[in-house]
């Protein structure tokens, strides 16, 4: 439909990127980006209006989203025809807009076009070797000042290196190592460089990723204190487990990726170097309080675990120890823990602990004269911890305690 759409606009389109290699390589891909030989705005209304969908548009940058009612989103962008000066004084070459358009691209496994044009359909257009690379699974730029042009590269270098398990080329490590010398990182925006980072985070392979970075000397580069020593490689491991465990079990709220590995990304790191960082990462003024004030909770909780494990005391106070804490930082004090019985103890507050409810409230404390202020507080908490302990698991018994 989208083929004959462009035709009748006198246009051409082509799906690109991701979604061909993903065709390619047999992996599922929703997220469809297609360019057009026209105005790509205007195709996008078409199809759109084909479909009852809506169109974001981004004038500036000739490209439009059709969402439709489904939810599926449809990528358009408009492929200028461009001539490319060659610096001698070699005659100037029309290139077809599409092998322009791909030749911006980042890597050859992405640079495939299939052409959606009827009497073409289905035709793979591949100019720059990227069918033989996805063979050989090999991440290849395909020109040597691809980086330059856009160091975010080099992350995604890794990701999809490190996804597909590919290897990427001699060459193009070399202008990896060559752009981490050159400080190319310097340059690029916190927001940018921290959208990249979330991206390597939510990858399954997020530890081969890591440790790529850190043995390519990009983790220092995105801010020297990112690097990863034993400790934080053994956390950063154990912290895929219980994100894992965590997310398996669809427990509530949902744990924010981002912010649990951040956590282990910066284990240990000083407060003045932790507020570098986050800045480096430009987090807003409010994420950087949150995190900060996180920082100082996990040190309390940290604490009244280590006495916990000294005299093992009762369930009640793991359960006071990890409350004030927010999902990821309960997470992170789980990965954290060395001992087994700790690890389990933690596992419990969240599957079990954290959602039980008390058989009295703040309506039977009021009933009983209580008035409400930091009494009710001490009242409650006594109460859970006697429903924890298993001193007071019927009403009756908690509302004797409450007495
Ligand atoms: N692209 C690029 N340079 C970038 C980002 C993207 O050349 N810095 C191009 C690539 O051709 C890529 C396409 O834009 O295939 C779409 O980008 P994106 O959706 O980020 O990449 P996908 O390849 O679809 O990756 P993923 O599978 O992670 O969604």
């Amino acid at each position: 439909q989208a083929g004959l759409l462009a035709k009748e606009l006198g246009y051409k389109v082509y799906a690109v990127g991701g979604f061909v290699r993903d065709i390619l390589l047999a992996r599922p891909n929703l997220d469809i980006d297609l360019v057009v030989e026209g105005d790509g705005i205007r195709f996008a209304h078409a199809l759109s209006q084909a479909r009852q969908g809506r169109v974001k548009e981004h004038q500036k940058f000739k490209t439009a989203v059709v969402v439709f009612p489904d939810g599926q989103r449809i990528d358009v962008a408009t492929a200028r025809l461009e001539y490319y000066e060659y610096p001698t004084a070699l005659p100037t070459v029309e290139l077809s807009s599409i092998k322009m358009d791909l030749y911006r691209r980042d890597f050859s496994i992405n640079a495939l076009a299939l052409n959606l044009s009827p009497g073409h359909f289905g035709q793979l257009m591949d100019f720059f070797g990227s069918q033989r690379d996805i063979k050989e699974k090999t991440i290849r730029v395909l020109h040597s000042l691809s980086f330059v042009e856009d160091p975010t590269r080099i992350l995604r270098a890794v990701r999809f290196e490190q996804r597909f398990n590919f290897r990427i080329d001699g060459q193009t490590l070399r202008l990896i190592k060559n752009a981490v010398q050159l400080n190319l990182f310097s340059r690029l925006s916190g927001a940018r460089i921290a959208h990249e980072l979330q991206l390597i985070l939510d990858e399954e392979n997020v530890l081969e990723c890591l440790s790529r970075l850190q043995d390519l000397k990009l983790l220092a580069a995105i801010h020297p204190q990112l690097h990863l020593d034993a400790d934080r490689t053994r956390v950063l491991m154990e912290l895929r487990k219980v994100h894992d465990w965590y997310r398996l079990l669809y427990l509530e709220p949902p744990v924010n990726t981002w912010k649990l590995y951040m956590l282990g990304l910066t284990m240990g790191a000083e407060r003045d170097s932790l507020e570098l960082v986050c800045r480096r990462l430009r987090f807003s003024d409010r994420e950087l309080r949150e995190f900060l004030a996180l920082r100082d909770l996990l040190g309390e909780s940290l604490a009244r675990l280590m006495t916990w494990a000294e005299t093992q005391s009762s369930m009640s106070d793991i359960y006071f120890a990890l409350d004030p804490l927010p999902v990821e930082g309960v997470l992170f004090l789980m990965a954290r823990s060395r001992r087994e019985i700790m690890r389990k103890n933690i596992s419990q507050y969240l599957t079990r602990l954290r959602t039980q409810e008390l058989l009295i409230d703040g309506s039977d404390l009021k009933i009983m004269g209580l008035k409400n202020g930091p009494n009710f507080a001490r009242v409650l908490r006594k109460v859970r911890a006697a429903a924890i302990d298993g001193a007071a698991v019927t009403r009756d018994k908690q509302v004797e305690l409450a007495k």
